[in-house]
């Protein structure tokens, strides 16, 4: 069954973010890049006007731009009072306020939802749910990316998250996960659990990374065949 329109809650971040949380220097924006999870990010739309090759799976990919569009209309303001309310618990260094915050996430989805319609017909959105297997031959693809979905929610269980990265390092020779941590920001034992399980086959490395927005969600798991 598909994904429900009013389950989905559109929340994207831009390049610079990504460059940052992913540790992505130039050469590596000359390989050839997955994104899982990208939802309505504009790190494929922006990335791909400066050449570089990118392609974005998300199960919400099934919705088009007006439904998306509509949808974050409903969505944003819950959002920003909910992060007024925590604001606590992020760092107000880089961004400074909630109201800088909101512009920079509308100005993402914004630059998403321009490019999206294009974007499908050309094949850099790819509607695909995780742990289904991937349209993709085996190492398609140099590095794949999850931004803030794998291994932050718990409740998606082991087995999911071992299938998921499995599927992911099928297609991809390196996947790289930001953050690494739980939702409220704290390291996890299913993230431990997974680490050690691909540890066994693969090269694992846990970087910190200068990118911190929400407290304690600054570190980079890469495994690499
Ligand atoms: C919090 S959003 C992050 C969006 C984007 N990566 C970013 O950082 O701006 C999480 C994304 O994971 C996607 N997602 C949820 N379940 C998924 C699954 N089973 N396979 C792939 N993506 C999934 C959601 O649709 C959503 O777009």
């Amino acid at each position: 069954m598909g994904m429900k329109l009013e389950k989905v809650v559109p929340w994207g971040r831009n390049i610079g973010e990504y460059r940052s949380m992913f540790l992505l220097d130039d050469d590596d924006m000359k390989k050839k890049i997955a994104g899982f999870g990208d939802g309505p990010a504009s790190f494929n739309c922006q990335a791909s006007a400066q050449g570089a090759d990118i392609t974005s799976f998300d199960p919400t990919y099934s919705f088009s731009a007006e439904q998306f569009r509509k949808r974050i209309g409903e969505v944003r303001d819950i959002i920003i009072s909910q992060m007024r309310e925590n604001a606590e618990n992020y760092v107000w260094d880089r961004i400074k306020s909630v109201q800088e915050l909101e512009g920079i996430r509308m100005s993402a989805m914004d630059m998403f939802l321009d490019d999206f319609e294009r974007g499908k017909a050309e094949g850099r959105y790819v509607c695909h749910e995780l742990p289904d297997r991937l349209p993709c031959d085996d190492g398609t693809f140099d590095i794949g990316l999850s931004s803030h979905f794998l291994l932050m929610y718990d409740q998606l269980g082991y087995d999911f998250h071992v299938a998921a990265i499995s599927e992911m390092l099928r297609v991809c020779r390196e996947v790289r996960i930001f953050p690494l941590c739980d939702l409220d920001g704290n390291s996890s034992e299913l993230a431990d659990k997974v680490i050690e399980y691909f540890g066994r086959s693969y090269k694992t490395e846990i970087v910190k990374t200068d990118y911190e927005f929400q407290r304690g969600a600054d570190k980079l798991l890469i495994i690499r065949r």
